[in-house]
């Protein structure tokens, strides 16, 4: 019998509730307590100021039934977000923040810890681990699938479904106004989330940090020409699909990013016909929009992958936890569930979080991308 705990930390994205579902659900059949720690690590400080009744998750009202339908736990997967919050605005830097967590954590007298975070908690939990000796169990998420040793993490796919629909409903406005939709989407330094979506949602150009560190003017000019030849050959709209990590002309971070290349595109358009190479004739009607898709992408209903990919993840974790097989993050790799030992993986790890990028291959797809650019 155990007495395990669960947290949500970081970003929050579509399969969190999945994963909580999948560990209660799991846990209830061998009769182990679960408690829910809420608002990631701060919960514990709350926890040891005395603020916080902690409750066993299988014994709680979620509170968001559909009445007579779903209720507790059964309508958890079906929900984005995470019905612990994850909020973490403590400065675990500071030493009396750390202690009153890790005091927290020996407060609740907990066996094991499921972490549920991206590579930037992941990074911040397990230092608190080793210092408070948790036997801890971690499974990544994120809409950026950019943890290291796992092909994927929960809420890519759901997100790169919402971004894919957001480009395919776009289409539309912009062949009526034979416009160039700029789109701006989500995925820190990674380019995974754009990358995908792009490829799925039928994009011309595709820019991600890891091909396209910042704008240059080349590259204006190379995507203008590249326009000016789908209107010449097919068609008088185009979209393009910009990672938020991309930097400006100037190496510059611009949350705006999608707005600048817009502009920079209707610029280079009109420059271009004014030379008067008949290449180019008729971009000075270039008409240019800019969408920033933004939190969106985190939001909806959590796919099949997802829930699937949260239920293996949630359940392997309570597996280790059995076989008391500690400090292991959950991984996804060549279509089945493994996992790996923190103590290895993590100063891959801490490196990426901390150099801002991934080692996971952007290849072949980013072929793609090269070869439509060309
Ligand atoms: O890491 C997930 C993510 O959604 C990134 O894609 C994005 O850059 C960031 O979080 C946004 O963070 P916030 O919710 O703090 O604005």
């Amino acid at each position: 019998k155990k007495r395990i705990g669960i947290l949500t930390s970081g970003g929050d994205c579509p399969g969190l509730n999945a994963i909580i579902r999948a560990v209660v659900k799991y846990a209830t059949r061998k009769s182990w307590e679960v408690f829910g720690i809420p608002r990631g690590t701060d919960g514990f400080v709350d926890i040891v100021k005395g603020d916080l009744e902690i409750e066993d998750l299988r014994l709680k009202d979620h509170g968001y039934d559909v009445p007579g339908v779903l209720q507790g736990l059964d309508i958890l997967q079906f929900m984005s977000g995470s019905v612990l919050g994850s909020i973490s605005r403590s400065n675990v830097k500071n030493e009396n923040v750390t202690d009153s967590i890790l005091a927290g954590y020996r407060q609740l007298g907990l066996d094991a810890l499921i972490a549920i975070g991206g590579d930037g908690s992941l990074d911040i939990i397990y230092d608190l681990a080793k210092k408070g000796e948790w036997n801890l169990v971690v499974i990544p998420k994120t809409i950026d699938n950019d943890v290291a040793f796992t092909e994927r993490s929960v809420g890519f796919d759901t997100a790169r479904n919402t971004v894919t629909q957001a480009l395919y409903d776009l289409t539309f406005t912009a062949a009526s106004h034979e416009r160039i939709m700029v789109v701006q989407v989500m995925g820190r330094d990674a380019g995974h989330l754009p990358l995908h979506s792009g490829i799925a949602g039928g994009a011309d150009c595709i820019l991600i940090p890891e091909l396209t560190p910042q704008l240059t003017n080349n590259i204006i000019d190379g995507m203008t020409q590249y326009i000016a030849k789908l209107r010449c050959d097919r068609r008088k709209f185009a979209l393009v699909v910009i990672s938020e990590g991309v930097r400006g002309l100037k190496g510059e971070k611009d949350a705006y990013i999608a707005e600048t290349l817009a502009h920079l595109l209707k610029e280079a358009s009109h420059r271009l016909c004014a030379t008067g190479d008949e290449r180019y004739c008729g971009l000075d009607q270039v008409d240019t929009r800019a969408t920033i898709l933004g939190h969106l992408q985190r939001c909806g209903v959590p796919s099949s992958f997802d829930r699937i990919l949260a239920t293996l993840f949630g359940i392997k974790a309570l597996h280790l936890i059995e076989e008391e097989r500690y400090n292991r993050l959950v991984i996804w790799q060549n279509g089945t569930v493994e996992s790996k030992s923190l103590e290895q993986i993590m100063p891959l790890i801490k490196w990426c979080h901390q150099e801002k990028t991934c080692p996971s291959p952007v290849d072949p797809e980013g072929f793609m991308v090269r070869t439509a650019l060309s």
